[in-house]
């Protein structure tokens, strides 16, 4: 939920709100937003957020642009990626520019940061975290810190991406099994595109989905993956309608947690909706962190399972015929 901590500039009558042009970046729901005037546009480029969020009547963009009279940022859990938020907002703000953000995301070194450089006008501490203001400006070039760039491992991706800086080992993992797919395949929570540009370097591939939920991560994936078998999908996997032309193969590093608290559900979902994806001789290829209770699942939704390969960190599943 939004902290309830940004409405209390509002509330205590120390900001006036203006009567249009207001932009808000990364709420992870609708808490408190009725305050904010009509045509306010919210940022957020994760996929089952911005449908919730447009469903409710809001208008929201993966990537906001335009001129503000006053902008609000909610912190995200990576520091580089919440600075360049800030001086974005800044730089298309000509009003104030509102921070709100927990202690465990950051927000008193972000401060503290701001403080040298700006005068901040005004600082809330509620709730393990604070809310503070300034008078937007030209900021230090933060946003060049948080754009797409190549990482050590020569691919595209940005600061707040999942394992934006190297290879993740549990992906990593998956490469030696990949061996043997052919046909049709989907990458379930692709990312910036690694464990999809592995698989398409396999002769039989001959058509793979990448579907993700980040809105930046896909763009990343579309630099990383120039391929024409491979297309581009900005979707929820957890709420994915049966396809029509049914999968040869599915391969997923899922998603292990939304918030900080690992949430197996996710991974849960995951399965289901490869199963539903897949055809009767189609195939599951899945890596898990070793302490994530995938089993049951994976007997719930295919006849045959199998853990080809575990250790302390990781294990390997495949999967065949799902239970339709
Ligand atoms: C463990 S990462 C794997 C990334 C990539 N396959 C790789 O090998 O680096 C899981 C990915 O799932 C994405 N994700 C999280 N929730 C999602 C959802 N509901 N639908 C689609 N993708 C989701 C995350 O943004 C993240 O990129």
């Amino acid at each position: 939920m939004n902290d309830p901590r940004f409405l209390l500039p509002f509330e205590q009558g120390l900001i006036d709100m203006p009567s249009s042009n207001v932009l808000v970046m990364r709420p992870v729901d609708g808490f408190g937003l009725h305050i904010f005037p009509d045509q306010t546009v919210l940022e957020q480029g994760f996929k089952p957020i911005q449908k919730t969020l447009s469903q409710a009547g809001y208008t929201v963009e993966p990537r906001a642009e335009g001129k503000f009279s006053l902008s609000l940022v909610h912190l995200t859990r990576s520091k580089v990626e919440s600075l360049g938020n800030i001086a974005r907002a800044a730089r298309m703000s000509d009003g104030l520019v509102l921070v709100n953000g927990a202690k465990t995301d950051g927000i008193e070194s972000v401060l503290k940061q701001l403080k040298k450089i700006v005068t901040v006008d005004g600082v809330i501490s509620k709730s393990h975290g604070k809310v503070f203001w300034f008078k937007a400006c030209a900021l230090p070039n933060w946003e060049g810190a948080a754009a797409m760039h190549k990482n050590p491992a020569g691919f595209i991706t940005a600061a707040g991406m999942f394992s934006s800086e190297k290879i993740d080992p549990g992906s990593a993992r998956l490469l030696p099994h990949l061996q043997g797919l052919k046909g049709k395949g989907a990458d379930l929570g692709a990312g910036w595109g690694w464990l999809s540009k592995q698989v398409l370097d396999l002769p039989d591939v001959t058509a793979l989905e990448l579907i993700e939920a980040d809105f930046d991560a896909l763009e990343a994936a579309r630099q990383n993956v120039i391929d024409p078998r491979a297309s581009f999908h900005w979707l929820d996997v957890t709420n994915l309608p049966k396809p029509r032309d049914l999968f040869d193969f599915v391969v997923s590093n899922p998603p292990f947690h939304q918030t900080r608290k690992a949430d197996p559900d996710i991974g849960k979902a995951f399965i289901k909706t490869a199963a539903s994806m897949l055809k009767p001789s189609g195939r599951l290829l899945m890596v898990a962190n070793r302490h994530l209770p995938y089993e049951a699942t994976l007997e719930q939704y295919f006849k045959r399972w199998t853990t080809l390969e575990q250790d302390g960190q990781f294990k390997i599943f495949e999967a065949t015929r799902s239970r339709k």
